[in-house]
């Protein structure tokens, strides 16, 4: 089966036409860049441009930066607060005249990781990060992938959400070097070992690419990897959710 499969994050949307039977792009990918805050009725616009662009009437998956129920999004810590509340299958359905079907970002990155990717047959306890404008994460069992919100984890004296100290935006806009990042990221992934006893930790996220420069710096007791799908995990997945949502 063909989907679009559409990745929001704080920077740009990412899409693709991805065939769910493989996991792989079908068309190359179309990124429109958001350097400003979009109001949802502006992002609205951007996911019509983007089906536009595909010439798409199909279903499409959209996986979003914040707590998704149903197709309500509660959450929305990196992009504009006005999203909170809004039913992004109805938005985004209205904009484009297409079926939508809402998805975390993260747990659609661990979706497409765990289907084809870094963690394909692996049915034990893996945990994915995100690492770009947030920390986004999720969790699978038996291959059964739960989106979770673990970025937001308490840090630093003032108890900030730890993706403050610890997203790739940060080790950008703080200039820190990879030891300096690396050393915060394997301090929080020390507590979430502690928590969670992953055995495969999948890092994705833009910065995955150079996880050569950082994931020496780790040192977790579970197996450290990173996503095969690289910055396309979020746009794989989101398209095998719109595929096979229940
Ligand atoms: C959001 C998560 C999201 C992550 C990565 C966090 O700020 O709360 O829902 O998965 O950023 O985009």
């Amino acid at each position: 089966m063909k989907t679009l499969g559409i990745d929001i994050g704080g920077s740009a949307l990412k899409g693709a036409i991805v065939d769910t039977t493989t996991g792989k792009l079908l068309s190359e990918r179309f990124r429109i860049d958001t350097p400003d805050t979009l109001t949802p009725k502006e992002m609205a616009g951007a996911v019509k441009a983007m089906t536009q662009h595909f010439k798409w009437k199909g279903p499409v998956g959209i996986g979003f930066p914040g707590v998704i129920q149903g197709s309500t999004i509660w959450t929305s810590a990196n992009l504009d607060k006005k999203f909170i509340g809004c039913d992004g299958a109805k938005l985004f359905g209205q904009a484009t005249g297409c079926r939508i079907a809402m998805i975390n970002d993260a747990a659609a990155a661990g979706a497409a990781e765990m289907r084809y990717g870094a963690g394909r047959d692996f049915m034990g306890k893996a945990l994915l990060l995100t690492l770009g404008t947030g920390v986004g994460s999720c969790f699978s069992y038996q291959g059964v992938v739960t989106a979770m919100e673990l970025g937001h984890f308490p840090w630093g004296k003032h108890g900030k959400s730890a993706e403050k100290f610890l997203a790739a935006s940060v080790l950008e806009q703080k200039k820190l070097s990879w030891k300096e990042w690396g050393g915060r990221l394997r301090d929080y992934v020390a507590i979430l070992e502690k928590l969670l006893w992953p055995e495969m930790i999948i890092v994705g996220g833009g910065v995955s690419a150079d996880h050569a420069k950082f994931f020496k710096y780790i040192k977790p007791r579970a197996q450290l990897v990173p996503a095969e799908f690289l910055n396309n995990a979020g746009i794989v997945g989101a398209a095998l959710w719109a595929a096979e949502k229940k």
